[in-house]
C-alpha cells in the first residue's frame, strides 16, 4: 500500500495544496522573474499590514518564519554582545526545534524546561524562573499552541509575565497555527504588540500552514517598528522571492479557499479525534493542524509499522514518550490512516 508515495502526515504540512488562484498567479508572474521582489514584497506587506491592522513598518517579511527566528536570535546575541552582557534563549520542550538549532549555530546556550508532566503544558513558572535567575538577556521562545502538543498556554498568565517581565526577558511568540485556535480564552500577541503590552515582544506567523505555502517560503515578524528595524538588519536582502509573495498575496485574497482550508483541518480532526476515541487513545486538544497522540507503545517502532503500510508520520520528541504527532491531512488521508491505525489494534500494536 502507498510505499512509493507514502501520504505525508509527518510535516504539518497543507495536504490541499496551494490554492488554485495562488498557482495561477505565480505562473502570470514569471516573467517579472528577472526582477527583484522590491514590489511584491512591498504589497504583500501592505495586505499584512492591513490584515492585523499594525503599520508597514511594524512587519519583517521572513523567507519562511524560520528565518524570522534565525534573525531575532543574532539580533539579541548582538545586543548582548554591545552591552557586554550575557545572552541565552530559554525555551519549552519538546518545541518546534528549529530555535534551538539556530541558537546552537551561534553558540547561543539554551535552557530547557521540560512541559508540565500531567497535562504537557509549557511549565510557565520555571519558564520565568529560568530567565529570573540569569542576569544577562533571555530570549523566550514560545509557540502558541505549541508544537508538537497542538495545545495553547494560558492567555492570562502569559499576558501577566509578558506585561510585567523585567526588560531584560525577550519573548518570541510564535504563532504559526494562529488560525486553527478555537478556544475563546486565547488572545493573539499581534494584540499584544498593538496595545504595547511589552517592548520586548515579537510575534511570528507563517503563510506554510493554513495557507499552504510551504515549499513558497513565507512568513513574518511583528513588532514594534524599533524591533522590527533591528531584526532587519539581520535579515538576508531580498529574502522573500516574487513566487512566494506573489502566491502569499493571491491566497490572502482567497477567502473561499480559506475557509475550505480551515473546514477540512477541522473535518479531518473530528474524524480522528473520534476514532482516537473509539480506541481509547488518549489525544491533546488540538488547537492546531495536527494532534499528538497516544500510541501505546515505542514510537520508533510505530513510525516504521506505519511507513511500511505507506504513511509518514511522526518524529520523536524527547522527553515525551509514547505519543505520536499525527498531521492532520485530507480527510480522504484520514481514512487511509484510521484503517490502517484499526489494523495495528487488532494486532495489538497500538
Ligand atoms: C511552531 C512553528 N513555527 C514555524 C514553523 C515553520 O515555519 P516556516 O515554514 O514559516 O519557516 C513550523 C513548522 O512546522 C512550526 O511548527
Amino acid at each position: 500500500m502507498h510505499t512509493n508515495n507514502p501520504i505525508e502526515l509527518n510535516a504539518n504540512e497543507n495536504s490541499l495544496g496551494m490554492a488554485d488562484s495562488a498557482k495561477r498567479a505565480v505562473t502570470d508572474s514569471l516573467g517579472s522573474g528577472f526582477r527583484y521582489p522590491d514590489n511584491p514584497s512591498a504589497a504583500l506587506i501592505s495586505k499584512i499590514a492591513t490584515l492585523h491592522g499594525v503599520a508597514e513598518n511594524q512587519i519583517s517579511l521572513g523567507n519562511g518564519s524560520t528565518e524570522n527566528i534565525r534573525a531575532i536570535l543574532q539580533m539579541l546575541q548582538h545586543r548582548a554582545l554591545e552591552e557586554g552582557r550575557k545572552f541565552q534563549m530559554v525555551i519549552p520542550v519538546p518545541t518546534f526545534d528549529c530555535a534551538e538549532m539556530y541558537a546552537d549555530s551561534i553558540g547561543a546556550p539554551v535552557v530547557k524546561i521540560p512541559l508540565t508532566a500531567e497535562n504537557y503544558d509549557l511549565d510557565l513558572q520555571r519558564l520565568q524562573k529560568a530567565a529570573n535567575d540569569f542576569d544577562g538577556i533571555s530570549l523566550l521562545y514560545l509557540c502558541n499552541p505549541n508544537n508538537p502538543t497542538g495545545t495553547i498556554t494560558s492567555t492570562a498568565k502569559l499576558k501577566d509575565w509578558v506585561s510585567n517581565a523585567p526588560d531584560n526577558h525577550y519573548f518570541l511568540l510564535d504563532q504559526a497555527y494562529l488560525e486553527y485556535v478555537t478556544d475563546p480564552s486565547f488572545e493573539s500577541g499581534i494584540e499584544w504588540v498593538k496595545q504595547q503590552l511589552s517592548d520586548n515582544l515579537i510575534v511570528i506567523h507563517t503563510f506554510s500552514k493554513l495557507y499552504a505555502l510551504a515549499g513558497m517560503r513565507v512568513g513574518y515578524a511583528i513588532s514594534n517598528p524599533q524591533a522590527i528595524e533591528d531584526v532587519e538588519a539581520f535579515m538576508s536582502m531580498d529574502n522573500t522571492n516574487l513566487s512566494g509573495a506573489i502566491a502569499a498575496i493571491a491566497t490572502l485574497n482567497d477567502a473561499e479557499f480559506l475557509a475550505l482550508s480551515l473546514r477540512t483541518t477541522n473535518q479531518s480532526r473530528q474524524m480522528i479525534e473520534s476514532a482516537l476515541d473509539e480506541l481509547g487513545l488518549r489525544y491533546l486538544p488540538s488547537q492546531a493542524n495536527f494532534i499528538f497522540h497516544e500510541i501505546k507503545g515505542d514510537l520508533k517502532t510505530y513510525i516504521d509499522r506505519m511507513r511500511e503500510n505507506g504513511i509518514k508520520v511522526g518524529r520523536e520528541f524527547p522527553p515525551v514518550k509514547g505519543f505520536n504527532r499525527l498531521t492532520l491531512g485530507i480527510p480522504e488521508e484520514m481514512e487511509v490512516f484510521i484503517e490502517v491505525l484499526k489494523s495495528f489494534r487488532k494486532k495489538g500494536w497500538v
